[in-house]
């Protein structure tokens, strides 16, 4: 006997138990729509979990995956290689500046974070120097692993047990709105500075490019080369949380870019398999990798996955690339990034918005409140836009591939939205 939907035994995630009932059924979707069971179609404005960048369900990569599939769909990464992880790890070494050289391919961006602390914490040890402590952003997301949680300082995401290592989350001061200014910026910056100067020498500093889940925060340009500056100073391994931003979705392609700074650690997901399939990257510098000959016992990288650079997901993101390429998504990124803040931005005057940002394709509205922003989203649902909204923050995510008639539209009903505030 099957039993009825509505008695859904699916656990969701991050969904309050009251409300793991009421779920939209999502059942079909294509470039930047989807369809949900009863037969509405909406605007995607949060690309899936904001990963489908290059829209869904482009045929390249499903032809990509479905040859990938035919062929070989994945073998065991500890006893061998297969060609289409060997191509993607040598696609990302050119893309990445630098001496970022060495990937190291998981399945989520949670696995990801915790593979980069992993690597960066044997790195200290294996050049006999035994630095633990890691600092981050309060406001940070890195992930829902029992380490990635570690890292978030955020009331709704923070972990109830404690750190196996000590973690020094940076509050920051200003609201997002005072942030963007050069004063903004060297506040920051001294805060950064002052947690590194207090305490044990710092193994790493790991941060995101714009802060997407702690507020859509988009930092103060300059900060990240004045971050560099200050590991460099300290010695301390820069990592970058490129999880949401990487892959164009800034209007450059990595977050980092905008400052032309050199991560020591860069890690990859969301974008980089568009949502099609699961996938994650950490690339490290070769000076990195080149330690782990110096380990004591000789195990190698003690951390990896039995699905692990899967080569359908790993044929998949080597198509992404070429889609990227081929349809300039890291451009449209920024043409339709800037169309898109420029009208919102008249939002600006009404009473209960407080601030318009955005960085290419993440566009936040914030709102007075956490009730203000969930009414403009759910006003938006109602006139077939899907958005996010957290802290009060209405962020806005399209796929890469939008059209200028799509940013108008998006535009349109998020403006009506607001209208509706009163
Ligand atoms: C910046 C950042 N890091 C890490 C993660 C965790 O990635 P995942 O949900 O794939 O584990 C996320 C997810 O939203 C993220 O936005």
């Amino acid at each position: 006997m099957s039993r009825s939907i509505s008695k859904s035994l699916l656990w969701r995630p991050w969904t309050p138990i009251t409300q793991q009932a009421s779920a939209l059924q999502i059942v079909e979707a294509r470039g930047s729509r989807i369809r949900d069971a009863e037969g509405t179609w909406y605007l995607d404005g949060i690309s899936g979990v904001l990963n489908a960048s290059c829209g869904h369900g482009h045929p390249k990569l499903i032809e990509a995956a479905t040859q990938q599939m035919q062929r070989l769909a994945h073998y065991d990464p500890m006893a061998a290689s297969h060609q289409p992880a060997e191509t993607l790890a040598a696609r990302l070494a050119d893309l990445l500046p630098g001496d970022l050289n060495e990937t190291c391919l998981v399945n989520s961006g949670s696995e990801g974070t915790e593979a980069a602390l992993k690597i960066a914490l044997q790195y200290w040890r294996n050049i006999g120097d035994d630095r633990e402590r890691v600092i981050t952003f309060e406001a940070g997301y890195h992930g829902s692993t029992f380490l990635g949680q570690q890292l978030s300082g955020l009331p709704f995401t923070v972990s109830d047990w404690t750190a196996p290592f000590p973690i020094d989350h940076v509050a920051m001061r200003e609201s997002p709105r005072a942030l963007r200014t050069a004063e903004g910026a060297e506040a920051l910056l001294a805060l950064f500075a002052q947690t590194l100067e207090n305490g044990a020498p710092a193994a790493a500093v790991m941060v995101e490019p714009l802060l997407g889940l702690g507020g859509c925060v988009v930092l103060p340009e300059g900060f990240l080369a004045g971050l560099r500056r200050l590991c460099d100073q300290h010695g301390t391994l820069l990592i970058l949380d490129e999880v949401f931003c990487g892959f164009g979705r800034t209007g450059r392609m990595f977050g980092f870019d905008h400052d032309g700074i050199t991560p020591d650690i860069v890690v990859m997901s969301k974008g980089i398999s568009s949502g099609l399939i699961p996938l994650a990257a950490v690339t490290v510098t070769s000076a990195i990798k080149e330690t782990f000959k110096n380990e004591p016992v000789a195990q190698g990288l003690r951390y990896g996955h039995t699905t692990g650079g899967h080569a359908v997901a790993s044929a998949v993101a080597n198509a992404v690339l070429g889609v990227i390429a081929e349809e300039k998504l890291v451009e449209n990124s920024a043409i339709q990034g800037a169309r898109m803040l420029e009208g919102l931005q008249a939002l600006q005057s009404h009473p209960k918005i407080t601030d318009v940002r955005g960085l290419g394709l993440i566009v936040a509205i914030e709102a007075d409140c956490p009730a203000s922003a969930g009414a403009i989203a759910e006003t938006a649902g109602r006139n077939g836009l899907l958005v996010r909204h957290e802290r009060g923050v209405v962020r806005i995510a399209p796929p890469l591939t939008i059209t200028t008639d799509e940013t108008l539209e998006l535009v349109d009903k998020l403006s009506t939205a607001v209208g509706l505030l009163g």
